[in-house]
Parts: structure tokens; sequence; C-alpha cells
């Protein structure tokens, strides 16, 4: 542990992060509650937020920095393209206990670029840079940005190296590279995700040719295998899509990537320990479905997760569905599969 950046507001230590593995920011996928069910079965992978605009932080009426205390480590996404908007949101959340700040810079979707920010900020370099130095102004925690590797036609390695190297003059050493360049316009995100082919080798190059940054490549990753290949190379991998789709996957990140030696949990285990989470969110209110939309694929594969998802997709938004309805689902995954596949 690196006790020398001790945070007096908090009178925590903070702990070096560790970059080796983390879940991607995803807009309404990567909330409160899937991060807490993720953290079950990995306690090293570092989760973000969904990104969380300036706008709705300072002037909106919930509290979008909410969190439970056991996502840490845990990093806030920020959509924004004002300095001193930036700051202030960077401010608030290292008050609130967040291990790192990242700045969006890869997002296509029109009404970010009506905003003036995310992907469309790749052609605008100094304001970016701009927006890391005021938010490391006010914090110590880590300023990263997540970025593509380019934007339209502006889809050169130098370009790429342009921008990185602007944004590390102002003190932001480490980035997170979606191996793909965005298509501003006549592309949704969703197309944005998939047809702009996927160019890991520039990733590569890039912490080739800056071996002091720390790079993290996304896009495309599905297996802990493909992962480990890009951690040769690289100093991290951001798994998205497979990490929500699929997230039993993430019950042996600890294990295989971070070389930690402690038991993999099973998925019955996972069921086990949301149930009490589940409860205390029924009890303050909250919707039975909220969570359960999260943990609908951590069955993928299994004989009988079909049965699993329809019986929560049918039920688990009904008024008055507790906690039976889950257990009512896990009883149409088939015990013997699920046992072998934990054996
Ligand atoms: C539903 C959804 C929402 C997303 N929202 C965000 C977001 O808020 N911020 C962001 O930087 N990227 C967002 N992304 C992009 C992912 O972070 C990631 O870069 C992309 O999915 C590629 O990684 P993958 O192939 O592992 O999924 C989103 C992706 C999905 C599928």
């Amino acid at each position: 542990m690196n006790l020398s950046n001790i945070d007096s507001k908090q009178d925590t230590p903070r702990v070096e992060l560790d970059r080796t593995f983390s879940i991607a920011p995803m807009l309404d996928w990567t909330d409160r509650h899937y991060r807490y069910f993720a953290r079950l079965m990995s306690a090293k992978a570092l989760l973000y937020t969904e990104m969380v605009t300036t706008g709705a932080i300072l002037h909106g009426k919930g509290d979008y920095l909410a969190y439970n205390t056991e996502e840490h480590p845990l990093a806030l996404q920020l959509g924004g393209s004002n300095p001193v908007d930036l700051a202030a949101c960077t401010k608030l959340a290292a008050e609130r206990g967040y291990d790192e700040v990242n700045l969006n810079v890869g997002c296509p979707s029109d009404r970010v670029q009506n905003g003036r920010f995310g992907a469309c900020l790749m052609a605008e370099p100094e304001l970016v840079a701009q927006c890391v130095d005021a938010m490391k102004q006010v914090t110590d925690i880590p300023i990263t940005v997540k970025t593509r590797i380019g934007i339209d036609e502006q889809d050169s390695y130098q370009f790429l190296t342009d921008f990185i190297e602007t944004v590390n003059a102002k003190g932001c050493t480490a980035f997170t590279i979606h191996a793909r360049k965005a298509w501003l316009q006549g592309l949704s995100p969703k197309e944005n995700r998939e047809i702009p082919p996927l160019d890991y080798d520039r990733v590569y190059q890039l912490k080739r040719d800056y071996p002091q940054l720390n790079i993290s490549i996304n896009g495309g990753i599905k297996t802990l295998e493909e992962a480990k290949l890009h951690l040769a190379p690289l100093d991290g991998v951001m798994v998205g899509r497979e990490a929500y789709q699929n997230p039993y996957i993430l019950a042996q990140v600890d294990q295989q990537l971070c070389g930690i030696d402690s038991p993999i949990i099973t998925r019955e285990q996972v069921i086990e320990q949301m149930l009490p989470y589940i409860e205390a969110h029924l009890a303050q209110g909250g919707r039975l479905n909220h969570i359960t939309r999260h943990i609908i694929g951590l069955f993928q594969g299994l004989p009988g997760s079909r049965g699993w998802r329809r019986h929560l997709s049918e039920n688990a938004h009904k008024p008055n569905a507790d906690i039976n309805v889950v257990l009512k689902a896990a009883e149409f995954v088939d015990a013997q599969a699920l046992a072998e596949s934990q054996a």
C-alpha cells in the first residue's frame, strides 16, 4: 500500500489504483446496483460509473454521485468540456471518496456532441488539456481520459499522438483507448461500437512510443485469455459489454489477471450475497427490477438460463415483486450443470 498520498478530507489512506482490469463506463448499465453485483465477483476490478454530465451534478435534482461503499475502487466518469464545471465536479467527487475521475472523450452521440463533449473533443486537444489541468488543480486523485483512436477522417497515428501528448503535458498519465475510431455523423452510438474496425496494434504502438504512460485498451474483449494477451504489452484492459452480458467472467479476474489467490465465488454465492442487498433496496421502496435487470446474464451459457431470464423479465417489474421472484427464477437453472460448471 502506498501511504504517501493521504486524503486530508477523508483521512483515509489512498491505495495506488490497480488498472489491470476495469469495467467500462456504460450509460444505463453500470449503475450502482450493477457495480455492487460486479464487486461481489472481483475485488480488484476498477469500476467506472456511467458517464455523468457536469450539468447533472451541478444543476440536477438527484444525487448523481451516490454509490455503495463496497464499490471501491471506483472511478467517476464525467461528461463535459467546461474546465470550471469539471473542476467543481471533480472536487465534489474527491470529497465523496471517489478513487479517480475520468473524462469522457469517446462518446459519439448527437446529444453529447451538441453539448460539445465526448468524442468530438478529440479535435480540441488544447481544451481537453485545459480541462485536465483544471481538474488536477483541485485534487490529488488521478485524473484520467478515455478516448478513441480517432474521429471521422482524423484517424492518423499522428492525430492520436498529438492528442495524447497535448493532454499528457497537463499531467494526465493514464489513458484508456477504445481501439476504434468514431464517426461523428451517420452512425448511432451502438453502430459506433461495432462498425469502425478495431485496431489493437495502434494502441500497442502508443505504449511502445510512450512507455511512461499507463495505457489501457478497450473494445471487443470477450475472454480473460484475450485480456492476458493484451496485458503482455499494455498496462490494463477495460471490458464493457461482455462484463455486463456475461458477468460471471468477472469471477476469475482476480485469480487469472491480478495474481490473487482467493477462492472463486460461485454463481449461487453471488445470488446469496445479492439477496440482503436486494432486500435493503426493497425496504427503502426500491423496485426489484432495478436490480434484477443487471443480474439477468449471470447464468449465461448454462442449461436453464433462459428460464431464469424469462422468469425475471416477466415478474420482477410487478408491484410488490420481492426476492421470491429471484429464488423462483434460480430454480430454472439446471442444478447439475451449475455444479459441474463450478467444480
Ligand atoms: C450501453 C452502453 C453504454 C455506454 N456508455 C458509455 C459511457 O457512459 N461512457 C463511455 O465512455 N463509454 C460508454 N460506452 C462505451 C463503453 O465504455 C466501451 O468503450 C465500449 O462498449 C467498447 O467496449 P466493449 O467492446 O468491451 O463493450 C457504452 C457502451 C454501452 C454498450
